[in-house]
């Protein structure tokens, strides 16, 4: 993307400009998740398809690893672009989150190409240093470990610095804060010990950490910002939901900690506190869901109190993925997590498609949307567009990939369903009972439909990046005629 995603509209703010890169490269990673997670989606039908070419387990790393660094990048790319709009200052360090940018992307890149090339080897110390680490979603060798920790020093430095010298609100205290956690979180995943439950005990620390407190609390800041620019909320409301919001994430989801400690050889007392805790998690997701729209319909009851006919929204595209993303969210990981969260439950859910169906609907809800949002959000600003109105390919995007998802969703929570039924219940588990219940036909139905659903997912993805690439240069024309 791509010229037509500009760069260069921003009257000398430099920080949104590097917003922009980061954008660009989000929704190629983006894209190429999609297509690898095809092709992994296919060899569930065709088993011996691309077999010794493009493996499953490269397909599925390359598909998991490529969705969390799209979002890191999403993310870094959305701080930058609100920071000087909430600090009132222009980013101190440009130069340097430049250079960072850059490196950060050539590192990526070549990380990739070496899983690509490299697909199976001997398991040895400099496997771990050069080719891949083996940690699920955090593949990367350490010498990209190592280079993720100074590019994300550098950029926190920055947000630092700047929040230091400018405006502290409350969404940038927020984030600030937030974003030491976040990163201070992925050193967790960085050692190596040869005892499994270890290594899983301490992973977790990265991927629950990550996705069930400190990234929601990432998302509670960037829907308060948000909702601000594009509705124009109410600034001590929604500082005071986001308050309210981390507290209760972190009330719920450090702990909640325990649904992962439940069969890998950790203490018996994490079952209670699993249970207990990570069952509060949905609490405050319903809260966020109910935050987002209550301030849109206070905001749009005052509009019509005031006679005001046409909408007060000014970036439709934005604001129908950041409602998609209180929606997503709460479903995802507050309804599809709740199911399997008790270990009653978990005790036949455990790892099978149940998970995956949960794992799709809850990054996608919790995540995908909101920094999609955020994507529209930089447009509109770098073509200097007052109103972005949604056209008929923003809404294709939007329809099609959330059908597709929610599709795929469906079709392997009916996969896992039939596991937990055969697999696990009347076959007690164990090798024969996983290849049996994977050969029924309510099993292969599912991943049918799933494939159909990643088709589906795959044409909105389409429309999404064709209507990125053309809405800003349309709609600006458009406004020039007005
Ligand atoms: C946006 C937030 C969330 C995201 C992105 C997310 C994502 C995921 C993913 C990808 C996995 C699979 C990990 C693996 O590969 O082993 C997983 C597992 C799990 N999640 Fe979530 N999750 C979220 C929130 C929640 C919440 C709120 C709950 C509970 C209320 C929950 C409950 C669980 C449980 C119990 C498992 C373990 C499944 C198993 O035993 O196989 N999740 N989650
Ligand atoms: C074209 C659409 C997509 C297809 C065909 C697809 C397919 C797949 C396949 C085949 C797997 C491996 C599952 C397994 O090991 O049993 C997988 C895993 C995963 N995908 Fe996708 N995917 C798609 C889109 C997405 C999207 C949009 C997201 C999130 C934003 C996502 C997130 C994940 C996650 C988190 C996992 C790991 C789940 C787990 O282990 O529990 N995928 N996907
Ligand atoms: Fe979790």
């Amino acid at each position: 993307m791509l010229t037509s995603i500009k760069t260069n509209n921003f009257a000398g703010d430099k920080s949104k400009e590097l917003a922009m890169m980061y954008f660009r490269v989000a929704i190629i990673l983006f894209g190429a998740q999609l297509l690898f997670g095809l092709v992994a989606a296919f060899q569930f039908i065709v088993p011996g398809f691309l077999f010794e070419i493009l493996d499953f387990s490269v397909a599925r790393m390359v598909h998991i690893n490529a969705l969390v660094v799209w979002m890191l990048f999403a993310m870094i790319g959305s701080v930058y672009f609100m920071l000087p709009d909430e600090t009132g200052i222009e980013t101190v360090g440009i130069g340097i989150g430049k250079l960072a940018f850059w490196v950060f992307t050539a590192a990526v890149t070549v990380v990739v190409l070496v899983y690509i090339l490299v697909q199976v080897g001997p398991g040895t110390e400099s496997t771990i240093w050069l080719i891949n680490e083996g940690r699920e979603y955090l593949e990367a060798p350490r010498w990209a470990d190592i280079g993720i920790v100074v590019v994300v020093l550098t950029f926190y430095a920055n947000v630092f610095f700047t929040y230091m010298k400018g405006e502290k609100t409350g969404i940038m205290t927020v984030m600030v804060a937030n974003l030491l956690a976040v990163s201070g979180l992925y050193l967790a995943g960085m050692f190596f010990t040869d005892n499994i439950s270890m290594d899983q005990y301490w992973w977790w620390w990265v991927i629950h950490l990550w996705v069930e407190a400190t990234w929601e609390v990432f998302v509670g800041a960037l829907a308060a910002y948000a909702l601000i620019r594009l509705i124009g909320a109410k600034r001590e409301v929604v500082e005071m939901w986001l308050w309210i919001e981390v507290l209760m994430l972190f009330g719920s989801g450090v702990l909640g900690l325990g649904h992962h400690y439940f069969w890998i050889g950790t203490p018996e007392y994490w079952w209670e506190i699993g249970a207990l805790f990570s069952a509060l998690e949905p609490v405050p997701l319903v809260a966020m869901f109910v935050h987002v729209l209550y301030d849109w319909g206070k905001e749009q009851g005052i509009a019509k109190g005031q006679g005001k006919t046409g909408s007060i929204l000014t970036n439709g595209p934005a604001m129908a993925w950041i409602v998609m993303n209180a929606f997503g969210n709460f479903l995802g990981a507050g309804i599809w997590g709740f199911f399997h969260t008790l270990p009653q439950v978990n005790i036949y859910t455990h790892g099978t498609q149940f998970t995956a169906a949960h794992g799709h609907l809850a990054f996608f809800g919790a995540y995908a949307t909101i920094l999609v949002g955020m994507m529209y959000i930089g447009l509109q600003s770098a073509y200097g567009i007052k109103v972005l109105k949604a056209n008929f390919k923003s809404k294709m995007g939007i329809i099609l990939i959330s059908f597709g998802v929610m599709g795929m969703t469906i079709a392997l929570t009916v996969a896992g369903y039939e596991q937990v039924l055969i697999e696990r219940a009347e076959l007690g588990g164990g090798w024969e009972a996983f290849f049996t219940a994977q050969n029924l036909p309510w099993y292969v139905q599912a991943q049918l439909w799933r494939m159909i659903m990643g088709v589906v997912t795959f044409v909105g993805f389409i429309y999404l990046i064709w209507d990125l690439l053309t809405i800003g240069k349309t709609q600006k024309a458009l406004q020039a005629q007005a």
